[in-house]
């Protein structure tokens, strides 16, 4: 068999989604590599990083897709959707309008992804909350009536990160 696949007692893909600049690159990286930079530059196209993890005794891979948030750049929906069982929908405490668009993302994923996808939604930067424009309590509400599971997380101080792609994969497991 597939050699790389080898052992793996399943495979999810999670797609990244939010707009541009909210951290979705640098979660990533955090997750899967321990790194995080500052000067990350806007992602151009689509790319995927993988990682193995031990769940109650079985091994799951995460294929996880990352893309740009810029609007100019989405013309890969389709393909980017297909097949994903989880999505990291992200905005940034500090942007109240990376907040506001959540529910533009939530029309995209219901136009284009599985309806059964397994949504974690992500307030980034918490290391920055001297600056926040989102509450946590505003952002609990609302993930509640959208049946989706929340957490605030820092790719750059590595709080809550683990826990979040970890509670998304075992929600999808
Ligand atoms: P696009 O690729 O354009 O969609 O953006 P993105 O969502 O991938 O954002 P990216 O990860 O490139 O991060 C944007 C900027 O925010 C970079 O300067 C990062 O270093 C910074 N950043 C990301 N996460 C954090 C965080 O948790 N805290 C702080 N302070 N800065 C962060
Ligand atoms: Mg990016």
């Amino acid at each position: 068999g597939d050699l790389q696949n080898e052992g793996i007692d399943y495979m999810f893909k999670i797609v990244m989604i939010g707009d541009s600049g909210v951290g979705k690159s640098q979660l990533l990286n955090r997750f899967v590599r321990n790194e995080f930079h500052l000067k990350s530059k806007a992602t151009i196209g689509v790319e995927f990083l993988t990682k193995t993890v031990l769940m109650d005794h079985k091994l799951v891979k995460a294929q996880i897709w990352d893309t740009a948030g810029q609007e100019r750049y989405q013309a890969i929906t389709t393909a980017y959707y297909r097949g994903a069982t989880g999505a990291f929908l992200t905005y940034d405490i500090t942007k109240r309008h990376s907040f506001n668009h959540i529910e533009k993302w939530l029309d995209e994923l219901h136009n284009h992804a599985d309806k059964n996808i397994v949504v974690m939604l992500v307030g980034n930067k918490s290391d920055l909350s001297s600056n926040r424009e989102v509450s946590i309590e505003e952002a609990e509400e609302f993930a509640k009536q959208k049946g989706l599971f929340f957490l605030e997380t820092s790719a750059l101080d590595s709080h809550n990160v683990e826990p979040a792609f970890l509670g998304l994969l075992s929600q999808i497991y």
